[in-house]
């Protein structure tokens, strides 16, 4: 073999071997998997291209002479899961910590760049102590270039962000601006600041895993959208997500061949709200009994509770489900639920994902917390995002949609392409009590029986208002639908307006509600 053969394959193994033996038995101590053993998981077999496989950093100070890795401690390239392609990139912690350099930096860039031109997901695999101490403004100029390419591809490729690792300070902008966040429980945290600083700083003691870990940004931040056991979990449901997903803006999502009855009636559905108004029920089971068997994605599932969103299929078509859920808070609209509504529209808008909304809402939280917090700029925001999607919107009224929920909630003025109800449709201003205290009372304490006054009111405004027949009377709700049709309704209706078109007027961009 010629010495040309023979150096090129030594060069190669050596950047296999990211930082070593020890280091690669230490992250495996630590249950996490290096770089290239991800990647080997997420690919397909023999699908990656290695790029950038042989560059190392230029730096001699701070002992960095001696410390140059092939690679630098990225893994960059493309490869193909499922058939589809994909870019990837995957930070090795076992080099330098995986700290971010400009070597990084320009293999990322470059990966991104292609990426966008060729219309193709982008998957980061996160595992890095930040910004790589000994480079200075390098590094930090550096995260700029990635920052700007990742908002540059927001809306054109499907970006999709795996926290397998420390993902500190700058280093976490860049999750945060793509779409999707999937963090491994106990493993992987996320903070700008890290506790020993905050220790400093503000006198508060806290844990990684209380600062940043897979809990705190699923639940209490809402940063991530996914929390999973271990890093092979995190890279099975990037596959799944993944599928949900067009390669790019200009694509739809590539249906499944239909695998579940499209005509299914589900009698389940016709019970299942309960008698008396002010009783739950866990709209998860209408869910999973409407869409496709075991389609269900939820994303942010713990984050805002009170709302659900998440990806599904209807005969074996992609949607976007948006929901409210009576179990928690009786489904109110409140800062959180708006924030994560608002997001998950968007995100289906921008790839042609169609949009199923189920509404069973008292209307907007009330509370001084909520008002000085912004209720009226965050819930602002479902009703620019409503607005602004030009994907096909049906919409279920399940129970209430009272006040500002029937409105922001996909109703007919927000651009809602088909709106069914279910005979449990409560469509009003405000609920009962709340029309009586403003409307009836004086006149209830006037009248010779306040008691029989106040009945009087509350059965005619329940009457009036607490059916879909007003609503439909008046055109803004298209059809009262048994509950145990709504699926093939759905089918039906996506059917049609699956293929509808819709252009704005030219803008540079609105401003939506930030
Ligand atoms: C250079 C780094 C590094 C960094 C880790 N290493 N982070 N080298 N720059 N940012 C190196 C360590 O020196 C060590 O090398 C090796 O990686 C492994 O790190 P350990 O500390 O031994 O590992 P561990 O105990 O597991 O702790 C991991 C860690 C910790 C929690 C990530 O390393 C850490 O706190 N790092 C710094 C985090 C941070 O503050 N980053 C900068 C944020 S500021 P040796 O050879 O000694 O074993 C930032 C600004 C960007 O990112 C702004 C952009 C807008």
């Amino acid at each position: 073999m010629s010495d040309h053969l023979t150096q090129l394959r030594l060069k190669r193994q050596q950047a296999v071997q990211g930082g070593g033996p020890a280091r690669v038995e230490a992250q495996h101590q630590r249950g996490q998997l290096t770089a290239r053993e991800r990647l080997a998981i997420l690919l397909d077999e023999g699908s990656f291209q290695e790029l950038g496989a042989l560059a190392r950093h230029q730096n001699t100070d701070f002992g960095m002479a001696d410390r140059r890795f092939l690679g630098d401690g990225v893994v960059t390239g493309f490869g193909k899961i499922n058939g589809r392609r994909v870019a990837v990139y995957a930070q090795d912690f076992t080099v330098l910590g995986g700290s971010f350099s400009q070597v990084q930096s320009q293999k990322i860039c470059r990966l991104q760049d292609r990426a966008v031109e060729a219309g193709i997901p982008l998957i980061g695999l996160n595992d890095s102590g930040g910004a790589r101490v000994q480079e200075g403004i390098q590094s930090l100029a550096a995260y700029g270039e990635i920052f700007y390419r990742n908002v540059t591809a927001s809306g054109v490729v499907p970006q999709i962000s795996l926290i397998m690792g420390p993902c500190a300070g700058g280093a976490v902008y860049s999750p945060a601006l793509t779409d999707f966040v999937i963090m491994v429980t106990g493993t992987s945290h996320m903070f700008l600041t890290g506790p020993e600083i905050i220790q400093t700083v503000t006198g508060e003691a806290v844990t990684a895993e209380d600062l940043g870990g897979a809990w705190v940004h699923n639940s209490r931040s809402g940063v991530a959208h996914f929390a999973v056991e271990s890093d092979q979990e995190a890279i099975v449901l990037t596959k799944r997500l993944l599928a949900y997903l067009p390669q790019n803006n200009s694509q739809d999502p590539t249906p499944l061949t239909p695998y579940d009855d499209a005509d299914r009636l589900e009698e389940a559905l016709n019970t299942i709200v309960p008698s008396d108004e002010n009783l739950p029920y866990d709209m998860r089971q209408v869910l999973s009994l409407v869409f496709d068997l075991d389609s269900v994605l939820e994303v942010s599932s713990d984050f805002a509770p009170n709302a659900l969103t998440g990806l599904a299929r209807l005969d074996g078509h992609a949607v976007g489900l948006v929901a409210n859920q009576p179990a928690h808070l009786s489904g109110v609209l409140d800062i959180d639920s708006s924030d994560k509504i608002a997001r998950f529209v968007r995100l289906c808008d921008s790839f042609n994902i169609p949009l199923v909304t189920f509404v069973d809402c008292p209307g907007y939280l009330p509370g001084v917390d909520q008002e000085y917090h912004g209720v009226i700029r965050h819930g602002a925001k479902i009703i620019y995002a409503y607005s602004q999607a030009t994907v096909p919107k049906l919409a279920v009224i399940v129970r209430k949609a009272i006040g500002g929920s029937y409105v922001a909630l996909s109703s007919k003025q927000m651009g809602n392409d088909i709106a069914f109800a279910w005979p449990t449709a409560q469509i009003a201003v405000m609920g009962a009590e709340g029309a009586f205290r403003l409307l009836g009372r004086k006149a209830a304490q006037a009248s010779p029986d306040p008691a029989e006054a106040e009945r009087q009111f509350l059965d005619d405004y329940r009457e009036k208002f607490f059916n879909p027949y007003h609503a439909a009377d008046l055109g803004q709700i298209d059809e009262v639908i048994e509950p145990r049709e709504t699926r093939l309704r759905l089918i039906r209706a996506l059917e049609v307006v699956r293929t509808k078109v819709q252009t704005g007027l030219p803008k540079k961009h609105g401003l939506f509600p930030v």
